[in-house]
């Protein structure tokens, strides 16, 4: 928990009145004031709206630091563990707080085995959506489905442990067939005998009449991607989990949710929007100006995508594991992609400009990954599907969480009301 400073608190003047707040500190030195009292003791709340000012938890589960440009999972600083981990490891760090031990990594993984296939009737699903469906909607549809298929209520922490390995199974391979069904393929079944990304990659890619082989050097860089997606505080998304799940929703509704919440293009949607926007600029004849003074012009709602972030104002410490992972998968696929020279040389611009220069716009992690799922074989509307791939546990560890925390109540924001105060009712016979 949050130490309460006894040393300081802070004082609110409201009418004349002092309400003396507390504050309290977190393991990281971040400050809040406590204004839990303040509607009780001062007749106010606070308006924020965004809510860039607002802490809305306690939570051990990552932090961001937007000035150092630092992002901790359980404390261990993400650039160790996606060198030296698995996303399997990651996932049962962020949902058990600490890294597994060679037997807990077994039985974790075992699991995952168990609950990898999908139910039979839940396949029919999939032949019902028209065939330009967005990944994204059928993800969101076929995860609130699975709590149908799976209806037990989670209460034990054994019960919230097989929730949590079917569901990120599951979404594997929900995202792997949702892919197969948007180009008329037949699925591929998950196997026991391979790892999970290596099991993603063949059940998005092999085929019947291909031979697909599983690149150690691609898995590899599946599992840094999706670490690197695992966690981040209490970003719209997370939020959107939690919300839902402070009414008491399950695991898989409040996730869906999630999923809803990131699809948005200010969001998850980005890494999507990032290479449309990277494909203009190519067909345009490859001009980056255009695209930045779009960006800069207030009447123009474009923006840069995959550049800017909430939190950091420094350079995203995900985005420049990303370049290096693109670096290295093009590198392998032997791809050259002239996508990656035009977000070279937007980022280069965009960096000396002093518009983003004076607001510390800088490529946040969704700038880079398009290029490294292009050159996987990944199409441009499965990349918020990653994400949400790699999101999945974070979501999972912040609904547990949620549901132990003892200061947790359904959330509910309050408003300002700016709407009409006892208009005369005009009955509908006298209405023009
Ligand atoms: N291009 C141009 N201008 C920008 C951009 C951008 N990408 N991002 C922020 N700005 C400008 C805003 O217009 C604003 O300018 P002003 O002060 O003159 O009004 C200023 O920078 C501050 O921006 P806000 O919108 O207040 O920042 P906020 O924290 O609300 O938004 C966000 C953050 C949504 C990420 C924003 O930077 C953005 O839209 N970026 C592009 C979309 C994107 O890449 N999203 C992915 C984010 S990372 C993730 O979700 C995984």
């Amino acid at each position: 928990m949050a130490d309460e400073l006894k040393s300081q608190v802070a004082e609110l003047r409201v009418d004349g009145q002092v309400v003396a707040l507390p504050v309290l500190e977190d393991t990281a030195g971040f400050r809040a004031v406590d204004i839990r009292g303040l509607w009780k003791d001062a007749r106010v709340y606070t308006y924020d709206p965004g809510f860039g000012c607002t802490v809305s938890c306690q939570s051990a589960i990552s932090h961001v630091d937007g000035e150092k440009g630092q992002l901790l999972y359980r404390g261990y600083p993400v650039e160790v563990l996606t060198e030296h981990c698995t996303f399997v490891e990651v996932a049962y760090l962020l949902i058990h707080g600490t890294l597994p031990t060679h037997a807990q990594s077994e039985k974790f993984s075992a699991l995952f085995n168990r609950h990898s296939m999908i139910h039979e009737d839940m396949r029919t699903f999939f032949r019902r959506y028209p065939e330009r469906a967005h990944p994204m909607a059928v993800l969101s549809a076929m995860v609130v489905s699975l709590s149908s298929f799976y209806p037990e209520v989670e209460q034990t922490d054994e019960d919230i442990d097989i929730a949590a390995t079917r569901l990120l199974s599951k979404l594997r391979t929900i995202a792997a067939f949702s892919y197969k069904k948007s180009i008329g393929e037949p699925v591929s079944q998950p196997s026991y005998k391979l790892s999970y990304c290596a099991n993603f990659l063949n059940m998005m890619f092999s085929s019947p009449v291909t031979d697909y082989q599983i690149d150690p050097v691609l898995v590899r860089a599946m599992n840094q991607l999706l670490i690197l997606h695992a966690d981040h505080g209490q970003n719209c998304s997370t939020s959107t989990v939690r919300l839902v799940g402070s009414s008491g929703a399950n695991l898989y509704a409040s996730v869906c949710a999630g999923i809803c919440a990131l699809w948005g293009p200010l969001h998850g949607g980005a890494n999507q929007e990032v290479i449309e926007m990277l494909k203009t600029i190519q067909r345009e004849g490859g001009h980056v100006d255009k695209a930045i003074a779009q960006a800069k012009d207030k009447t123009n709602p474009r923006r840069l995508m995959g550049f800017g972030h909430r939190i950091y104002k420094t350079f995203d410490p995900r985005a420049g594991i990303v370049k290096k992972i693109c670096t290295e998968v093009l590198a392998r696929t032997g791809t050259r992609d002239p996508l990656l020279d035009i977000a070279m040389e937007l980022e280069g611009k965009a960096l000396a400009d002093p518009y983003f220069i004076e607001r510390k716009l800088y490529p946040n992690v969704d700038f880079y990954t398009g290029i490294a799922y292009r050159a996987m074989g990944f199409p441009s509307d499965m990349f918020t599907v990653l994400f949400a791939l790699g999101r999945l546990p974070g979501w999972i560890a912040q609904w547990q969480e949620l549901r132990r925390d003892p200061h947790q109540r359904i959330g509910r924001p309050m408003q300002l009301y700016t709407g009409p105060m006892n208009p005369a009712f005009v009955p509908i016979e006298k209405r023009p």
